[in-house]
């Protein structure tokens, strides 16, 4: 079976990322991921690509199976994943087309599948004080400053269930908390990536301005896919770019972040 090292979950409107791919079809403990997974080359790396909702987005945000797409990308070699997905931003500034990399998240959601430690164990309570991989932060930061206007270095993603969007004061609670960005996916995908010991890094495209943020027009699906479609093409080539600085073969022990040691040397649930 074709391996690779570098994963990205592509979000709304991300369908395929690789030409000349192969399809691999993956079974996992906690049943069928999104999709195939397609592993092909960028820039001499082995990349695998999953659509996180499916072809012709079968899945809305809460039904996605996070934990089967994870431990799918990992079981064919995955150890540091970029994972891009659309966001409404809750700041007058940093509007539409602008790419926030997050440090921080907060988790709304609820009812979702959100640790592979269910019914098996000894649990591992695993670390999320920094839900983010550092390197790959800083990576993808990188290779956005080069092909994006407007980037934005950290910043909190609150995650909400969705699939509506937040009312008037949701959002303007969210705002007033101080948080930079809202979207439906962010969780509990960091967290479970961080249970499988994965490096794992997030790219928000802000495609609107969030209900209440300055009182303006309430978002809509239409718009969110509209503005989606416009940046995906540059969106592809920041990662891309970002895989081609990721080293293209690293061992667990070789890897200078803390994600992969986050088991402590623990074995993982269901091996
Ligand atoms: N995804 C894109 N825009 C969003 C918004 N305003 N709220 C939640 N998720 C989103």
């Amino acid at each position: 079976m074709s391996t690779a090292q570098i994963g990205v979950i592509g979000g709304s409107g991300f369908y395929s990322f690789l030409d000349d791919a192969e399809r691999v079809r993956v079974v996992t403990p906690f049943g069928e991921p999104s999709d195939d997974i397609m592993i092909g080359d960028v820039d001499g790396r082995r990349v695998a690509f999953l659509a996180r909702h499916g072809q012709g987005h079968r899945f809305p945000p809460h039904r996605v199976n996070y934990r089967a797409n994870l431990w799918a990308l990992r079981s064919v070699g995955v150890r540091q994943i970029i994972a891009p997905c659309a966001v409404g931003s809750l700041r007058p500034d940093q509007g539409p087309g602008t790419v926030v990399v997050p440090d921080q998240v907060v988790d709304r959601t609820f009812g979702r599948a959100h640790t592979v430690y269910d019914e098996v164990g000894p649990v591992v309570h695993v670390s999320f004080a920094d839900p983010y991989c550092p390197r790959g932060r800083g990576v993808l930061l990188e290779s956005a400053r080069t092909r994006i206007d407007r980037v934005v270095d950290g910043g909190t993603m609150v995650v909400i269930n969705g699939p509506r969007f937040s009312s008037r004061a949701e959002s303007q609670w969210h705002q007033g908390a101080g948080w930079h960005v809202v979207g439906m996916t962010g969780m509990p995908e960091a967290s479970i990536a961080r249970e499988l010991a994965l490096c794992f890094t997030t790219a928000c495209l802000v495609t609107d301005h969030d209900a209440g943020v300055e009182g303006g027009p309430s978002v809509s699906h239409a718009e969110v896919m509209r503005v989606f479609a416009d940046n995906i093409d540059r969106l592809k080539a920041v990662l891309r770019d970002a895989i081609g600085r990721l080293p293209a073969h690293e061992d667990d022990q070789s890897a200078s972040c803390p994600c992969r040691r986050a088991l402590d040397g623990q074995a993982l649930p269901l091996t």
